[in-house]
């Protein structure tokens, strides 16, 4: 029977108890991590979020009505315990923070008993994944998740309090509200008194920062939930929060300093790593051609080579043919793995192929100065010299070559660089290595849609310098946007926005927008405009990654107390699920059956 709390206050948690408190009496309350009744004596380990502490029961100190209870304890049962702090009369559990010390029980109570958990709650317990989420609620009692969900909330404080104290402002943005320009999928909410309307869930504040800068506020910050029906991936949850701000009167750099500062001061109180500012900066150019990549990883090298010029003219035809066809041929120098086996190799091969590569030459250079390659007999003796000296290929390493449209080989060798690298053991886990990634092109090239589509959103503002191509030569433009990049993973990203109302109109042009629909989709940003805009710049952090990064999970869903699955379900509501005929009548909306498998969880 549960027992109440009357006249009981808890005095510490138990993990905080240390010698210190020895000779007092103490009140701690928590759950039974386990039990061992060793005849005349009874220890029970009791753990609540701070940590785990040592509870020993005999009848000599807590009478026999409070032995009885100790002895039907369980693991997960509810306790109080009042009782003596004293040092540990057994060896001291190095393992523990609080092992130096015990508390000799005085009386107990029994706050709620607890059916057997389905897995045992304990840090690293191998459970799989599926059976943690749908008992999430136990799952968060381990203690490597609330450790996570600890840090996430001390980091959460402290952006609070630094953006405080640089004269943010918190401001709350609507949840329900027209769509937003992010790109991804929105979800929709339907309308009960506006039949066949929906609200969209906000994919970011976007439009409303942009317009409490046209109002004034000139400094915003909201640690913000937002939607995308996006692919789920490791670093992505259809709802998770930005730590997301606006600044007015402000270009590039302001953004920049008040971002790292912020984001060393996190790293600083959250985990004690000293980040050096300011934080090295590289361009969108330079990290596509040194790493394949927009978000590169520079905790280790084999960086890609440009040998198109090397191999013009070249008797492989999948090198030259790349060439004519406008590609690029670009390679990676695995050193000193030319005696990779085979097997891996065409394994590489296929890993290449995943990122749209049509396939993947490689070269040995064997330790007696011959080689072992897939395209070596296409090539003169000389040939090969060169192309190997350009990579700088030594005896004793692998060179992996992709040739294609560039897009296609930066994407390969960007994926392939790191894949090795893992398989390798290559990246140093301890490093964390910021880095920003500047002057992002202002437009994409879309082949679905066969336009260009904007590469952050529309309000991002060209570089000045290139403002005359934005109808001549898009594909050129340089936009005023920067990510921030944390190992590998985009941390977070911003840009300077538009705020010439002419600049944004070429801008919606350049975009296939006629001016209906600008107005009909953002005709209240762009009247807001029309009253007087400062310049103003933002950016938003992915909250959850960089929690993920600091705490060094593999991923996202060990930050979020609770996550939803690849399908963007949840496991353990349920959620989504069918609602009631009634509640669709209301809404005057019907659900068709189509009969399609996408629409189906898989
Ligand atoms: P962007 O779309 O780049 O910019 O998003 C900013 C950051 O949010 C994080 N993020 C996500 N995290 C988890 N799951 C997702 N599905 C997800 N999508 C994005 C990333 C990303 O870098 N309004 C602009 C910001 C601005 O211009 O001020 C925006 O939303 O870490
Ligand atoms: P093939 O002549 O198609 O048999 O290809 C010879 C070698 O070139 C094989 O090792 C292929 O994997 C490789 N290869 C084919 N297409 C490409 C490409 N686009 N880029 C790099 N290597 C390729």
């Amino acid at each position: 029977m549960a027992e109440s709390m009357s006249g009981l206050k808890r005095t510490h948690r138990c993990g905080e108890l240390s010698t210190a408190n020895v000779g007092q009496t103490v009140t701690v309350m928590g759950w039974v991590q386990k039990q061992r009744n060793k005849g005349g004596i009874i220890f029970v380990d009791l753990r609540d979020r701070s940590g785990i502490l040592q509870v020993i029961f005999e009848e000599s100190d807590c009478g026999a009505a409070n032995f009885g209870k100790a002895e039907k304890l369980r693991s997960e049962f509810v306790a109080a315990v009042v009782g003596k702090v004293t040092r540990r009369e057994g060896a001291v559990n190095e393992n523990l923070a609080t092992g130096e010390i015990e508390v000799r029980a005085e009386s107990v109570r029994v706050l709620a008993e607890a059916e057997t958990p389905p897995f045992p709650i304990e840090a690293d317990s191998r459970t799989k994944e599926e059976l943690r989420l749908k008992y999430r609620y136990l799952d968060l009692r381990r203690p490597d998740i609330q450790r996570n969900l600890m840090l996430r909330s001390k980091i959460a404080a402290t952006v609070r309090s630094f953006l405080s104290e640089e004269g943010f402002l918190e401001i709350e943005t609507p949840i329900l509200n027209k769509s937003t320009p992010e790109g991804a999928r929105d979800y929709l909410v339907p309308s009960r008194v506006h039949p066949g309307s929906f609200y969209a869930l906000p994919q970011s504040p976007q439009i409303f920062k942009q317009l409490l800068m046209c109002s004034g506020y000139d400094r915003y910050f909201q640690i913000a939930k937002c939607f995308r029906d996006e692919d789920l991936r490791a670093d992505r949850q259809p709802e998770f929060t930005q730590i997301d701000l606006e600044m007015s009167f402000v270009d590039v750099d302001d953004v920049i300093d008040a971002t790292e500062r912020m984001v060393a001061r996190v790293c600083r109180e959250a985990i004690g790593l000293e980040v050096q500012l300011p934080l090295k900066r590289m361009t969108w150019d330079e990290a596509m051609n040194r790493f394949g990549s927009d978000k590169p990883d520079t905790r280790f090298g084999m960086e890609l080579v440009d040998v198109s010029g090397v191999v013009k003219g070249c008797g492989f035809g999948v090198f030259t043919g790349a060439l004519e066809a406008g590609g690029s041929v670009r390679g990676i120098n695995v050193k000193g793995q030319a005696e990779m086996p085979r097997k891996k190799i065409d394994a590489l091969v296929e890993f290449a192929k995943g990122y749209g590569a049509k396939g993947l030459a490689y070269l040995s250079v064997l330790p007696d100065g011959t080689y072992k390659s897939s395209f070596a007999k296409f090539m003169t003796e000389e040939e090969l010299k060169a192309l190997v000296a350009a990579m700088g290929g030594e005896a004793g390493d692998l060179l992996l070559f992709a040739a294609d449209r560039l897009k296609i080989v930066w994407s390969v060798l960007g994926a392939l660089r790191i894949e090795v690298a893992r398989q390798l053991e290559l990246i140093d886990n301890d490093r964390f290595d910021f880095l920003w990634v500047t002057e992002f092109p202002q437009f994409e090239w879309s082949d679905e849609e066969e336009r260009y589509v904007a590469m952050h959103h529309p309000f991002t503002m060209p570089m000045e310098e290139d403002l005359p191509l934005l109808e001549s030569d898009p594909g050129k433009v340089r936009a005023k946007a920067y990510d921030i990049v944390l190992n590998g993973v985009e941390l977070g990203g911003g840009s300077v926005r538009i705020f010439q109302a002419d600049v944004q109109e070429r801008m919606f042009r350049a975009l296939g927008f006629t001016d209906e629909k600008a107005h009909e989709q953002f005709g209240f940003l762009l009247d807001a405009f029309k009253y007087g805009v400062p310049p103003h710049a933002g950016l938003a952090i992915g909250f959850d990654r960089f929690v993920m990064l600091l705490v060094k999970a593999d991923n996202i869903r060990e930050v979020i107390a609770f996550p939803k699955v690849k399908d963007a379900s949840c496991l353990m509501s349920e959620a989504p699920n069918v609602v009631d005929e009634k509640q669709l009548e209301e809404l005057c909306l019907r659900v068709v059956e189509t009969g399609n498998a996408e629409t189906q969880n898989s």
